[in-house]
């Protein structure tokens, strides 16, 4: 293993690209590469979700927040229909996509994030969006579960906003559209199954919140968003995340065969989805003989068993948000561990570098630790006493070490900002 870590050795952090670095380096890259200055910056952050995992395609609640992390987009129109993309990530090259004509999946590799954007925004009505040259420099981690794509839809999206003056990216509301348009990028041209949290984390976050969102279908803009105050520093603390550098891949089957299980068992229970089980199973006098209920409708033991999963996760949102309102850091600790826990045992979406992670930032003092997003590898939060994210790190860092892990890189969490134009 090339990059597998050595005990001992200071565990790395993933540095932020401040706002100007991050124009300036996009700016450079676009006119290294297209010969000319980009039209405008704009910028959008990955996220890391606090709780609520695998609720959003099973319109139940989430708690991201935006990641300091951002992906910058120096952009110039074209007057054709095609679509030139370079990113500081790979070797220089540009990838080329024709609009005209694109089909769903029609674009191989990365490209097809950004120019699935216009691609779903010419669909849904939006044909004045044409073809533009774009330069992407980025730090959010590739692969490790912080939603690098959303990074780059949600920045692409704003910034075709911005220059087409479609009028969605200065509110709140006009941001579904927007996110949308991300969604079926990358749903339906990446052909990497998404529900929803990521970009709308990128797209609706502001400093210092958590968003609370809600993913009930019927629910409009004003009512599928509340913000959370965030102030980790006012309770003495630090959310340290951790990527563990175990490949994250979603598009394998195992996301889409969570998502169909839940489906089916919906069905079977009679029900538009599973939130409105897990609605009816809050409201009752004995939660737990209603969760017992609902589960005894369902032959099956692993449908029993993800179905469990989503109904005590979203319970878990619920509780988090009155935990940490109220100061109380060891029951939001508890649900930390038991959102882990639940996703190791009944979701199985863990991997052993996941599970090792969680496991040494408990023993190392921290109130709660957990996986964070989709799973199958990424990365691992825990909420430590302030000034103790890094020596937990450490410890995790040498255990990978021992074990013949890679080497996992920490990042230092603050509730930043949503999708911006910087320049
Ligand atoms: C991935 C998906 C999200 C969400 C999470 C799990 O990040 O893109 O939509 O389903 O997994 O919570």
């Amino acid at each position: 293993m090339a990059n597998t870590s050595t005990q001992g050795q200071p565990v790395q952090y993933l540095p932020t690209l401040e706002h100007d670095e991050g124009v300036a380096a996009a700016t450079k890259l676009f006119a290294v590469t297209f010969g000319t200055e980009p039209s405008g910056v704009w910028s959008a952050p990955g996220r890391v979700n606090l709780i609520g995992e695998h609720t959003d395609y099973n319109a139940g609640l989430c708690l991201p927040i935006a990641l300091p992390h951002r992906t910058f987009i120096a952009v110039r129109p074209r007057e054709d229909t095609t679509v030139r993309l370079v990113s500081d990530l790979g070797d220089g090259s540009v990838a080329q996509v024709e609009l005209g004509g694109l089909k769903v999946l029609g674009v191989k590799g990365w490209a097809a994030y950004p120019a699935g954007v216009a691609w779903a925004l010419r669909e849904s009505g939006h044909g004045e969006v044409r073809g533009f040259d774009a330069a992407f420099v980025s730090c959010v981690p590739v692969g490790g579960g912080l939603s690098s794509s959303a990074a780059m839809t949600c920045s692409t999206a704003l910034a075709l906003d911005d220059l087409y003056q479609l009028g969605f990216g200065g509110d709140d509301e006009g941001r579904v559209t927007l996110i949308k348009a991300a969604m079926m990028a990358e749903n339906d041209m990446a052909g990497a199954s998404t529900g929803g949290l990521d970009q709308n984390a990128s797209m609706r976050c502001t400093p210092n919140h958590a968003l609370l969102l809600d993913c009930r279908p019927e629910l409009d803009a004003l009512h599928s968003v509340s913000q959370q105050s965030f102030d980790l520093d006012a309770l003495g603390l630090e959310l340290l995340v951790l990527d563990t550098q175990a490949k994250h891949q979603l598009n394998d089957g195992q996301y889409a065969n969570r998502r169909s299980t839940c489906e089916q068992a919906a069905k079977t229970l009679g029900v538009a989805n599973l939130r409105v089980v897990a609605d009816e199973v809050a409201a009752s006098s004995d939660q737990a003989q209603a969760l017992m209920d609902v589960l005894g409708q369902l032959s099956d033991e692993t449908m029993r068993r993800r179905v469990r999963h989503v109904v005590t996760e979203i319970g878990r949102v619920r509780s988090f948000v009155t935990a940490f309102a109220a100061g109380d850091v060891a029951e939001a600790g508890r649900l930390f561990n038991a959102s882990h826990d639940s996703l190791a045992h009944d979701y199985e979406v863990t991997v052993p570098e996941l599970d090792v992670a969680v496991d040494v930032a408990r023993r190392s003092g921290a109130y709660g630790a957990r996986m964070t997003g989709g799973g199958f590898g990424g990365s691992i939060i825990a909420l430590v006493d302030k000034g103790q994210g890094r020596h937990v790190a450490q410890h995790i860092a040498d255990e990978f070490a021992l074990r013949g892990f890679h080497a996992p890189r920490a990042l230092a969490a603050v509730a930043s900002d949503s999708a911006r134009r910087e320049a």
